[in-house]
């Protein structure tokens, strides 16, 4: 889709359509009011029949309104104006869009970006209108034969701010507001093919494929550089395996040659049956997303190199799947990882560790200034923060709270869950220096626990993205989350440097 920001009068629009808002109670916002003047009070007339109360899932659409000079206006209900908070907002966009993508109209003129929403700018506004119309727009076919091809002939959107002052900020925003979907696109893409496709081979082929389109540089680790290195932790989840696992690091270099990177460490289990302590079959096809950290870090240089961020950023992602095999790790098998440190393997299905240790011990060679790690590693984090929240963990406070903040910019948010030293002796083993469990309780942060021993040497925080990475049942699908976050995350840091 293409956006156009632009400011100007509602009622002179000749636009194939113009968009605004009605509250619950047919409450006119300010621009459906300045149209209901135009047309001599025709919109309230309408109203008052009762075709549109204003509830949030509401639209009337109405062909060549008396009195106006556009060919339809597009009136989208908003709930009570009190409620109109940010999750509001950008659901009256998904509205919108998947209501005019069914009309003939090519491009339209949207006023719903005046709604006050508490707290926020005309850029946040902006930001999320991109994203919510291209989240609601995106669909993923090319594995059917029929493909669903509705002629969508919506082209253009152009967004209305109020003042020529603000013309700037809002440019800014879709700009920043496309390249975040552009990663998720590609996130959801990566998420959503099965792991017969997806495989670690096909995840540094993409690795690659952003080399060629950005220029990035991308190098992949084939199991013997990986043996030359002592990874016996990533090795071992990969020895079940008949896919050969690869270690994929890119680099993106936006800033100054000797600026230590930030580094984005992504599990990228392609497939995860548990191994040996193998998992119910019930919804197991949806660990072909066991992926998504990986995904999400290919998905950020994406949106980094989109916007050319003045900024070095170093993604890693360990790749792999977990089978049961004959050669496939047993429960009590113990195996060295790169860092020295011995690992009882207790159960076969907390792998996500055990490749993630090994590649956050690699990272220590980019001397990171700061090292976010993602995983769909733990179903304890559904349980504990279900769908709505990603489970945050870290060893230093600034880097969390940067983050959690990021989250709530970008509406996908994060929940910090506590990293105490408490909670460490819960993976003592009888016969390693650890074991790759902790037990029922406290599971998500058990898990950080075990990741926290192999990233003493960096600032480090740990994204657990289970609950948040894909949607399951009916509405099954990648989200694209946590891209928005660590998106905001990098610009604000950006931006927080330019003002020093
Ligand atoms: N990939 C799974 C985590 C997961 C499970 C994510 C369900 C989303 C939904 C991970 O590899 C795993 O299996 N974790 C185990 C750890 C346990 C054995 C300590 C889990 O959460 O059950
Ligand atoms: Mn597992
Ligand atoms: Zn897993």
């Amino acid at each position: 889709m293409e956006y156009t920001v632009k400011s100007g009068d509602p009622e002179k629009q000749r636009s194939a359509c113009v968009v605004v808002g009605v509250y619950e109670g047919r409450k006119l916002s300010p621009g459906a009011r300045r149209l209901d003047e135009a047309a001599q009070g025709g919109l309230s007339a309408i109203l008052r029949r009762g075709d549109l109360e204003g509830k949030t899932g509401q639209t009337l659409l109405l062909h060549n309104p008396a009195g106006l000079l556009c060919e339809r206006l597009l009136l989208v209900g908003c709930g009570k104006e009190k409620d109109f908070h940010e999750g509001r907002y950008r659901e009256t966009f998904t509205k919108m869009a998947k209501t005019l993508a069914a009309t003939g109209a090519t491009e339209a003129v949207v006023y719903l970006t005046e709604l006050e929403v508490k707290g926020r700018d005309i850029a946040w506004k902006l930001r999320h209108a991109v994203e919510s119309v291209e989240m609601a727009l995106y669909k993923f076919d090319r594995l059917k034969s029929h493909k669903t091809e509705k002629k969508r002939p919506l082209r253009k959107l152009i967004l209305t701010v109020g003042k020529r002052s603000e013309l700037a900020a809002g440019e800014t925003a879709v700009r920043q507001g496309l390249a975040i979907s552009a990663g998720m696109h590609l996130a959801r893409d990566l998420g959503n093919l099965p792991g017969n496709i997806c495989t670690p081979s096909y995840l540094a082929d993409q690795a690659r494929e952003l080399e060629h389109q950005y220029g990035v540089k991308t190098t992949v680790l084939e199991r013997e550089d990986m043996e030359k290195l002592g990874m016996g932790a990533l090795l071992s989840v990969a020895r079940g395996s008949r896919q050969p696992p690869k270690l994929i690091t890119i680099e993106y270099k936006g800033g100054k040659d000797d600026e230590p990177p930030v580094a984005l460490v992504g599990k990228g289990l392609t497939f995860d049956a548990g191994g040996i302590s193998i998992k119910p079959a019930a919804a197991m096809d949806e660990m072909k997303y066991d992926m998504c950290g990986g995904a999400t870090v290919l998905a950020v240089i994406k949106a980094c190199a989109e916007l050319k961020l003045p900024i070095n950023v170093v993604g890693v992602i360990p790749s792999s799947e977990n089978l049961p095999d004959g050669d496939a790790n047993k429960p009590g098998d113990i195996v060295t990882s790169m860092s020295g440190q011995t690992i009882e393997i207790l159960n076969t299905d907390a792998e996500g560790r055990l490749i993630l240790c090994d590649a956050l011990t690699y990272t220590e060679r980019f001397h990171p200034v700061a090292v976010v790690d993602i995983a769909t590693l733990t179903g304890a984090c559904v349980i504990a923060l279900g769908a709505h929240a990603s489970g945050l963990l870290a060893n230093n406070d600034q880097l969390a709270r940067d983050l959690l903040n990021a989250g709530k910019y970008a509406h996908d948010r994060a929940w910090q869950l506590p990293l105490w030293e408490d909670y460490q002796k819960q993976l003592d083993s009888n016969f390693a220096d650890m074991a790759n469990i902790g037990g029922r309780e406290g599971g998500t942060i058990t898990a950080a626990c075990f990741l926290a021993r192999y990233t003493k040497k960096f600032k480090w925080a740990h994204l657990d993205i289970a609950g948040t990475a894909w949607l399951g049942g009916k509405q099954k699908g990648g989200t694209g989350r946590p891209v928005p976050l660590l998106t905001t995350w990098l610009i604000q840091r950006v931006e927080a440097g330019a003002a020093k």
